[in-house]
């Protein structure tokens, strides 16, 4: 193992829901790919046996995605309980003697970010933070003074090269692409820009609700949810300039260049709605002002984008679930052929999940006399969801040391404060039906000419 490599993996919050998800199944792929061949200590409050510890684990591999006879059994040789409440300086004293002489441990914490700062602080008390990485799952904090105190008192026990924001829509092979297609080719650039691009709409549309999350989502709704991190994240590798390379430095720094140039949201530029049944949901207030859809037009005051609209659209309880970026050109300057103008603009569409494509949208004439058109779609890529999870590839990458897939404190700053101003204000709440694309009001954020588009009709029709 190269001497940089964390040489422990510590956990606390295994009894999560991300745990049992996502968490657990990432442990047992970085098993079978070689990576994580090191102590796996799990903290918990839970008075278990390692027994037990293995059988939460089993079971959390035989729901999501099965379990690997050779790895599990590995994993399992591996997994240390330390049981203890976080606020406890014994649990500390008990993971230092379980870390033994580990030189680099990586403290990976799904648990509520309000405990950050105690477990931080518990672990430094403890003599446990030398040369260790911490790991931090979002959200990163609540707004942005709580997440500027965080960043803060963080690094009062890290250096910053030592704290790796999670963000997993980072981690997705889709987003990766969009981030590889954009600058591993030439071709786009010369369009990639006000002149040529109308609009870009942006749709994180989900077809179940909060699944029991209804404490956590009460916490969040779906601004702080999905949009101040997963999408504002997307837009940046969407319309950020060049990095000079692939390191952390480089692509932070452009990164945050396109963060702190977005415009900041107001009610003026936002539609929030709420699906009728909402209140109903264990956790929930009868009188929950939470949004669990945000359409939403975001600018980006740059050269490259001034007067662009970057329309967001994200929500539960839509018609299906699905991730997709449409970029959509400007028309050509006159109509050359057919009498009316195209029905559809070029575009480029980049589905994000559950699979990945990456297609562009031209208009070809029509086989017959007439010099007419339709528009049909080039498939650059298209593959099913890729093997590897982002909790396989970014928890690979933490244990390595490899920070450019992580938010920077600055770029997560920077994303609070453009959506600062629609949380403390948010304005009006709009009620919607589950299986609709949302409350009808959002078709208020668009420009006149324009029109939310329907991921899964043929040849992309309005919705
Ligand atoms: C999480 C949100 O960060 O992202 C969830 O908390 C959301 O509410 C999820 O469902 C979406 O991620 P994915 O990878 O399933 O698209």
């Amino acid at each position: 193992m190269p001497t940089d490599h964390s040489d422990a993996f510590v956990f606390f919050g295994v009894r999560g829901d991300l745990a049992h998800k996502k968490v657990f199944p990432a442990l047992q792929a970085l098993v079978r790919s070689g990576e994580l061949d090191m102590p796996v200590i799990c903290v918990a409050r839970a008075g278990w046996t390692s027994e037990q510890l293995q059988d939460w684990v089993r079971a959390s591999l035989e729901e999501h995605g099965g379990v690997d006879p050779d790895a599990f059994v590995h994993l399992c040789s591996r997994l240390h309980y330390v049981d203890g409440g976080y606020d406890d300086p014994q649990t500390y004293v008990h993971l230092k003697q379980a870390l033994g002489g580990v030189a680099r441990p990586l403290y990976y914490l799904a648990i509520p970010p309000s405990l950050f700062d105690s477990v931080a602080r518990a672990l430094a008390a403890a003599g446990c933070a030398d040369n260790a990485r911490v790991v931090l799952e979002k959200p990163f904090g609540h707004d942005l003074s709580s997440a500027q105190a965080l960043n803060r008192s963080l690094r009062e026990v890290f250096p910053e090269s030592a704290i790796f924001r999670i963000d997993h829509y980072l981690g997705k092979e889709a987003v990766l692409n969009l981030l590889y297609f954009r600058f591993a080719n030439a071709f786009l650039e010369p369009m990639w820009n006000r002149s040529y691009i109308d609009n870009v709409q942006i749709t994180l549309a989900e077809d179940f609700g909060v699944q029991g999350r209804g404490h956590f989502y009460e916490e969040v709704g779906a601004i702080r949810d999905v949009v101040q991190n997963h999408l504002l994240q997307v837009i940046a590798l969407l319309a950020m300039d060049a990095p000079q390379g692939s390191d952390t430095r480089s692509m932070r720094s452009e990164k945050l260049r396109l963060l702190q140039a977005m415009r900041p949201l107001d009610a003026e530029q936002a539609v929030r709605g709420q699906f009728y049944g909402y209140r109903d949901e264990v956790g929930v207030a009868p009188d929950s002002q939470v949004e669990t859809f945000a359409a939403l037009r975001l600018y980006i005051d740059t050269w490259r984008w001034a007067g662009v609209p970057f329309y967001i659209r994200a929500g539960k309880c839509l018609p299906l679930s699905v991730c997709e970026v449409l970029v959509t050109l400007k028309r050509p300057p006159l109509t050359v052929f057919d009498a009316r103008p195209q029905a559809r603009p070029n575009y480029f569409r980049f589905r994000l999940g559950p699979e990945v494509t990456l297609a562009t949208g031209a208009y070809v004439k029509r086989p017959g006399e007439a010099m007419r058109g339709e528009t049909v779609e080039l498939v650059a890529h298209h593959s099913p969801d890729h093997d590897e999870s982002p909790y396989q590839r970014l928890l690979g990458d933490a244990l390595r040391g490899d920070a450019s897939l992580f938010s920077g404190d600055e770029c997560v700053e920077a994303a609070w404060r453009v959506v600062e101003p629609l949380l403390r204000q948010p304005g009006a709440l709009h009620s919607y039906t589950p299986g609709s694309w949302g409350p009808a009001a959002a078709a208020g954020v668009l420009d006149v000419d324009d029109q939310w588009y329907d991921p899964q009709a043929e040849a992309l029709s309005p919705c």
